[in-house]
């Protein structure tokens, strides 16, 4: 690693939207609770913030906005007017974005199943950047090629198997995702690079990894790029030169959640010399790609619910609100903590406070600590869940026959609009399928006679 590398300054980051008491209460007045709201210029100002972290560059940057964090079409649209590039993993994203305007060359794709006929679909439909993580899924894309025509560029997803601080970790032995740099299995970097570099039609463009998400400690990215620089020099002593025109770090830029986390400016100053320096030691002046869907998505919205009902035994009280984990999957799935606010506000309760959501499940209760401000939780108050935009609404379920919520925009005129509209219980029951099957009663029902 180098050793002067700048030290990690923490930031409580404020891109937080601020919205008033009286626009949230209008908002539900009108749509009804739960409902998400999004604040489209806290969407570009991360864009932009992300990219000056990188001006200093000496090669090309790009952003890549991961479409799984949150596929709402208001969302990809404002990210396809910011020009940026797209990460998908799934043919049926590249639908989404095609239809929202967005563009096939935008896209560096990374499939998790990489099937032959995935790859020939999406190629059709022009994408050329394309991502491989196993020898299968490379002889598929081979395949596809040789179908469709033309050249791909392709990158090999390597997993550095380096350690990393953070909420999810992508980057164990033997993980999931990618193959690893230091193998002489068919599923390694070398295997994979040799075979592209010998068929006809593929042209190589560079690597990728991607470590975790909500990574708290930058300078796993500078294990990793030390680690894939050595391999690089190593396979060119063994296979001869080849080009590097894309080094793709993947996502993992935190969101502050109510907590300080590292800015992008800390990740960026952490890596920035070493990449500056891995360009001139290989002698190409790549595109560095930075992938991010938390990081872009997560802040510029929130969930609002109301409080239903309140419990109070000994020293807890239990305030319960209409949403769930239905609608914030990962309170339940990972634990995550959303910072979280009553409004209006009021004193502290002496009480413990349960902030529970309206499932019937134990684990329907929302983690919060001395950061929510629950004090004066009543009956009608609303409760608001802030640095939702991120795998939030994109996980939802319908659980107990809960219908989906309104989810609306604040947009860059300070206009309120529907982006989602909220499904009514009619259109659920006929989503499920209500109206396909009509079972005969065993018996008729007689004025009187239970059925
Ligand atoms: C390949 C890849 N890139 C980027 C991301 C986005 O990660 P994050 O939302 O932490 O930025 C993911 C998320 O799982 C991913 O799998």
């Amino acid at each position: 690693m180098p050793e002067n590398r700048a030290p990690t300054v923490s930031r409580l980051r404020n891109v937080t939207p601020k919205f008033s008491d009286q626009e949230l209460f209008s908002l539900a007045e009108k749509f009804g609770t739960p409902y998400f709201l999004i604040d489209e210029a806290a969407l570009r100002k991360n864009v932009s913030e992300l990219e000056q972290a990188y001006q200093n560059f000496k090669g090309h940057f790009r952003v890549a906005y991961s479409i799984k964090a949150n596929h709402n079409p208001s969302v990809i649209k404002t990210f396809v007017s910011e020009g940026i590039m797209f990460d998908l993993t799934a043919s049926n994203e590249l639908y989404f974005l095609l239809k929202c305007g967005g563009s096939a060359e935008s896209v560096i794709y990374t499939s998790i199943t990489e099937t032959m006929a995935e790859y020939e679909h999406i190629m059709k439909l022009g994408v050329r950047k394309i991502v491989v993580s196993s020898y299968n899924g490379l002889v598929n894309l081979i395949e596809a090629r040789e179908r469709v025509g033309g050249d791909v560029e392709v990158l090999i997803r390597v997993n550095p198997e380096v350690s990393v601080k953070a909420e999810l970790r992508f980057s164990i032995k033997h993980g999931k995702f990618g193959v690893p740099l230091d193998s002489a299995d068919e599923d390694s970097a070398l295997s994979l690079l040799r075979k592209i570099l010998s068929t006809p039609g593929l042209r190589f463009e560079g690597f990728h990894f991607h470590l975790g998400s909500q990574i708290e400690d930058p300078s796993c990215f500078g294990v990793a790029l030390e680690k894939l620089e050595s391999f690089i020099l190593g396979a060119r002593r063994e296979l001869g030169n080849f080009p590097i025109r894309t080094i793709d770090m993947g996502g993992g830029l935190p969101a502050p959640y109510g907590k300080t986390v590292p800015s992008v400016a800390d990740f960026s100053s952490q890596v920035l010399e070493q990449l500056n320096s891995i360009s001139e030691n290989l002698g190409e002046k790549f595109t560095l790609i930075v992938e991010s869907g938390r990081f872009l998505s997560a802040e510029s919205t929130i969930l609002v619910s109301r409080v239903v009902n309140v419990k109070r035994f000994d020293e807890t009280r239990y305030v319960y609100v209409d949403a769930g984990y239905h609608n914030l999957l990962d309170s339940a799935l990972l634990r995550h903590e959303y910072p979280v606010e009553v409004i209006p506000g009021g004193t502290s309760s002496p009480r413990k406070t349960v902030l529970s959501g309206r499932l019937c499940d134990a684990l329907d209760i929302f983690p919060t600590s001395s950061r929510s401000k629950l004090g004066g939780a009543e009956v009608g108050k609303l409760v608001v869940f802030r640095d939702v935009g991120a795998y939030s609404f994109v996980l939802g379920s319908q659980f107990h026959c809960q219908p989906k919520p309104y989810i609306l925009m604040r947009n860059a005129q300070g206009n309120h609009i529907v982006v989602r509209k909220g499904q009514d219980l009619e259109e659920l029951f006929t989503e499920e399928g209500g109206d396909l099957i009509n079972h005969k009663a065993k018996r008729s029902a007689l004025p009187g006679q239970p059925t």
